[in-house]
């Protein structure tokens, strides 16, 4: 397949066309910033629409990815926009499968001006959306917009990636880091091969029950040393987990995305 890569010179984006490449397809790379990639600014809606030319499937990794450091007015446009332009060019030109990366921000406790904590865990497919702030905001519109265009026949996978890491940087940010400093993301994490990989499967055609999905994708073990139910019990006392937590066990559950995807995150920085 020909298939069209957003954020290519991002992190993920990046590995995206790279594992590609190496499952032998051909690849579009588009970023607003240059480095071996089209230069495409996704708020151009001409220039998207050129540079999808010729391509079976897209690959939407652009995105402001954090909210730091940027008006939320700016965030919004620019995420809300890329993504609106990237599906509507892509229908026109009659691709008809589409993976997005969403974010485990949709929940809302990534980002949220006083910390909001999530009733239940395993985090999975069924937790509400309770966020308050504008990037889980521009995650969910991204969600929505992909329903749309499933809805007119687009098959359409959104990713909702955990903290995108390699083992080397749970090791610098996670691990050993304060627990109080990484409680808003469970001390979950996705590898970034791992999370790539989940972008690729996704191409697959699907029956179409499963034209439209939204699929936590997240490690199986947490980025800390201690028991995972030890450090819910010191550091989230008000949430309740469903499931016996054995060992390092996350707190987010990808079960959905193994059952759509056939997609198991493998590796784990403890190796
Ligand atoms: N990094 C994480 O931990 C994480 C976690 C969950 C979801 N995500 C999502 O995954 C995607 C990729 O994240 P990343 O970590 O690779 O971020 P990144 O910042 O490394 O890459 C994003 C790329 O998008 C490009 N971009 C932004 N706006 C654009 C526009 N208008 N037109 C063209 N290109 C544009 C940027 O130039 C950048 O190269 C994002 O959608 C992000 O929200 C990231």
């Amino acid at each position: 397949m020909r298939i069209w890569v957003s954020g290519a010179a991002g992190k993920l984006g990046a590995e995206v066309c790279r594992q590609l490449l190496v499952a032998g397809h051909q690849v579009v790379p588009v970023d607003v910033r240059p480095g071996g990639v089209v230069e495409v600014d996704l708020g151009d809606r001409v220039g998207v629409g050129r540079s999808l030319a010729g391509c079976d499937a897209i690959v939407h990794c652009a995105a402001i990815a954090s909210p730091e450091n940027v008006v939320p007015a700016e965030l919004v446009h620019n995420n809300v926009m890329s993504t609106f332009n990237a599906l509507e060019e892509a229908w026109g030109q009659g691709i008809r499968t589409a993976v997005l990366a969403s974010s485990g921000s949709i929940y809302g406790t990534a980002w949220a001006p006083e910390e909001l904590t999530v009733a239940e865990v395993p985090v999975d497919e069924s937790t509400p959306l309770a966020y308050v702030d504008p990037y889980a905001l521009t995650k969910d519109i991204l969600e929505r917009t992909g329903a749309m265009y499933a809805r007119r026949g687009m098959q359409v996978t959104a990713l909702r990636l955990h903290w995108i890491l390699t083992a080397a940087e749970v090791r610098e940010y996670v691990a050993d880091a304060p627990p109080a400093a990484n409680r808003r993301n469970l001390w979950g994490y996705v590898d970034l091969g791992e999370a790539a990989r989940a972008c690729v499967l996704a191409l697959a055609p699907r029956p179409e029950a499963q034209r439209f999905e939204a699929l936590v994708i997240a490690a199986e073990d947490t980025g800390r040393h201690e028991p995972t139910a030890d450090l819910l019990a010191r550091w989230s006392p008000d949430t309740r987990a469903t499931e016996v937590l054995d060992g390092h066990a996350a707190l987010f559950s990808s079960r959905r995305a193994g059952e759509v995807l056939g997609w198991k995150h493998r590796s784990t920085w403890r190796q």
